[in-house]
């Protein structure tokens, strides 16, 4: 039996059905028809939507795994890297897909601290067991926001071929951010994957890719095959003219976001006393703050939505249950609203 992805439980429960949602990640979609004209048939816009990702990446098309979102892409890399009874060491807090989809596929998963988002090399060695193959990350990191820079998953990658283990990177949020370049390219044994989902505001496409070396590319279409059979042209479609509207789609997602992350910001200045927040890179969707005193904030919060209808997203889920993770994509008079009834709701 699979095991429950409880943070994807409580998400689908509530993300997006209460009134005053700080919870939600990515950014609020746009329409079908505010993206352009996509032939949702077509059987070749899978090799176009290919072509682009690797334009955009500057990999070579032999390297792209196209997938259903940045969760097909985990998924397809997990099932084709990992052996059952081997291991994946996974960053903590971390995103609980990272953990279940490795366990429902029969792999043990260990575990290695990043405290506020910091990433040491040498804590990942100390972690590392003689079977594990694959150490997985997220970055910008979920849930702190915190961006690595180049030469950090350099720096990590190498320690890592030494020892045969391959990098996984999760990108979900990567295009938020600059400078947008995946970290496929910064070492043989790395990973990354992403979609038109969160930065884009094109959830509902569920066009995502991994990029991976081009000899276990070759191997990932088992695992398509295994999940889904033949995915939907109509994702690769709609994924092929998120890419190539990139730019405009980043250019609504500044105009959207004006002014929402001042106002986070200062509700944070103004509870530092009790909240420690970790300032996100420029253009991140969402922030960390954690519980200066240290409680368990999940009764908190699950209270604050009944009660006030209020919801950010909470710590636990992620393995830091005295944090969570604050999100600024609903608009801003529900923003305001929301960061009013929080203190309240968290009983700061
Ligand atoms: C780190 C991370 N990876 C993957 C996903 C899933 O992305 P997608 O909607 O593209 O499947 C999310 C969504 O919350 C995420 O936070």
């Amino acid at each position: 039996v699979l095991p429950a992805i409880r943070y994807l439980d409580f998400a689908v429960r509530w993300f997006g059905r209460v009134r005053y949602d700080l919870a939600t990640s990515g950014l609020t979609p746009i329409s079908a028809g505010e993206l352009g004209r996509a032939v949702p048939d077509d059987p070749e816009a899978r090799e176009r939507f290919i072509a682009a990702v690797a334009e955009r990446y500057g990999v070579s098309e032999a390297e792209v795994v196209p997938t259903l979102g940045t969760s097909g892409a985990l998924f397809v890399a997990y099932a084709t890297v990992l052996e059952r009874n081997g291991a994946v060491l996974v960053e903590e807090p971390g995103y609980e897909p990272l953990i279940r989809v490795a366990e429902g596929l029969g792999a043990r998963v260990d575990r290695f601290q990043r405290e506020r988002g910091d990433l040491e090399p040498a804590r990942v060695l100390r972690a590392l067991e003689a079977d594990t193959r694959l150490v997985a990350i997220t970055n910008p990191h979920n849930p702190t926001a915190i961006l690595l820079e180049d030469a950090q998953i350099r720096e990590l990658s190498e320690v890592l071929e030494t020892r045969g283990v391959a990098l996984l990177v999760d990108e979900a949020y990567l295009e938020s951010v600059a400078p947008r370049r995946s970290a496929r390219r910064l070492g043989p044994n790395v990973m990354s994957c992403s979609s038109a989902t969160k930065s884009w505001g094109v959830p509902w496409a569920r066009a995502g890719w991994l990029l991976m070396p081009k000899e276990t590319a070759a191997l990932a279409i088992r695992a398509e095959r295994h999940a889904v059979g033949n995915a939907p042209p109509s994702s690769f479609a709609w994924g092929e003219l998120a890419l190539k509207e990139a730019e405009r789609l980043l250019e609504r997602a500044s105009l959207i976001q004006l002014g929402k992350r001042e106002l986070v910001e200062r509700f944070a200045a103004a509870h530092a006393e009790r909240l420690r927040f970790s300032p996100p890179p420029p253009g991140s969707l969402f922030g960390w703050l954690e519980d200066v005193r240290g409680r368990r904030l999940t009764p908190l919060i699950e209270r604050g939505i009944e009660a006030s209808g209020v919801i950010v997203s909470p710590g636990e889920f992620f393995g830091a249950p005295s944090g969570c993770r604050i999100s600024w994509t609903t608009d801003s008079p529900a923003l305001e609203r929301g960061l009013e009834l929080l203190p309240e709701a968290l009983e700061l």
